[in-house]
């Protein structure tokens, strides 16, 4: 499939065929584009862990459960649990890094002046700042960049994903053996899709300027008509959500595959003000869709 095909075909699945397991290659190959994604200096801090459903325990289930997880979770085979690793951003380490990036010719012309350059220019500043930047928002983008790239290719590869909230690492971090240095990013659940691949229309976006600007905020970059044509020939826009038999599908996929009629796995702790004024389900975790 091409690129902008594959981009404009995934969407968030959140029924699964139980019975059909993930070819374990085929989560190589979403590993391998996470593996291949772009990051702060290359110090690539983003971990995943597979999770075989088949193979885990019913107390790690119950660990990994977020709250908007009932359906995905009753029917997903397999689910990659995102973290980051702070430890990737230890600055010897991101040094270190740097230095592989001038010595493989990726940055600067010369080896050494480049890593002299490092040296005096860079550590001192990222001395100070690397325990900060591990958990920036520019760590978190590039555990989503890489996590994108696994999507994608998961998607190519005729398999279908959720992202969801992740669990707390007290919850988990035992459980999968976690470093102190990691920060739960995102559980995924992967898998073959029981819903058609449309899973009734193309998820319904915000318009396109409300989004994005041209020189300043509040200038919209109009989108210029005959573009959207040419991305909707190439599949990349699609015809969106609710396709007409959408409502016959989902009442189709509970029926057939025995659910009941919720999205909540577990019943929300009341929510308790947090510092920012924000909404926290408490124990549970946070409760992203
Ligand atoms: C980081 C992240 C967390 C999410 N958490 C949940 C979740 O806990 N439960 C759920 O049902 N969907 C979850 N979603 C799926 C979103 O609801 C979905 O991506 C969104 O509606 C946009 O739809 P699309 O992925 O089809 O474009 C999550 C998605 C992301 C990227």
């Amino acid at each position: 499939m091409e690129l902008k095909e594959v981009i404009g075909r995934r969407r968030t699945i959140r029924f699964f065929l139980p019975f059909r397991p993930v070819e374990r290659e085929k989560i190589q190959k979403m590993l391998e584009a996470a593996r291949r994604s772009s990051c702060v200096g290359n110090v690539m801090n983003v971990r995943g862990i597979v999770i075989w459903k088949d193979q885990a325990s019913p107390e790690l289930i119950k660990a990994i459960t977020p709250p908007l997880g009932y359906q995905q979770m009753q029917t997903a085979p397999a689910f990659i649990f995102w973290y980051n690793d702070i430890a990737a951003y230890q600055i010897d380490k991101w040094i270190g890094d740097l230095h592989k990036l001038a010595e493989s010719r990726r940055i600067g012309t010369d080896v050494a002046s480049t890593k002299a350059q490092i040296d005096r220019g860079l550590r001192p500043a990222f001395a100070a700042a690397w325990q900060q930047a591990a958990v920036g928002p520019l760590a978190f983008m590039d555990v989503g960049q890489a996590i994108a790239q696994a999507t994608l290719v998961a998607y190519d590869e005729g398999l279908s994903t959720c992202c969801m909230s992740s669990p707390r690492l007290e919850q988990v971090g035992k459980l999968l053996d976690l470093p102190e240095t990691a920060v739960p990013v995102c559980l995924q659940a992967v898998g073959y899709s029981a819903e058609q691949w449309e899973a009734g229309g193309q998820t319904v976006k915000p318009p396109f300027e409300s989004l994005f600007f041209e020189m300043r905020h509040g200038t919209p970059f109009e989108a210029d008509p005959a573009v959207e044509e040419e991305l909707r020939r190439e599949k990349m826009i699609q015809a969106p959500a609710p396709l007409a038999w959408r409502e016959a599908e989902l009442k189709y996929l509970m029926t057939a595959l025995g659910l009941e009629e919720r999205i909540t796995a577990f019943p929300f702790p009341a929510a308790a003000p947090t510092g920012n004024g924000a909404a926290s389900s408490g124990a549970a975790g946070d409760a992203k869709s």
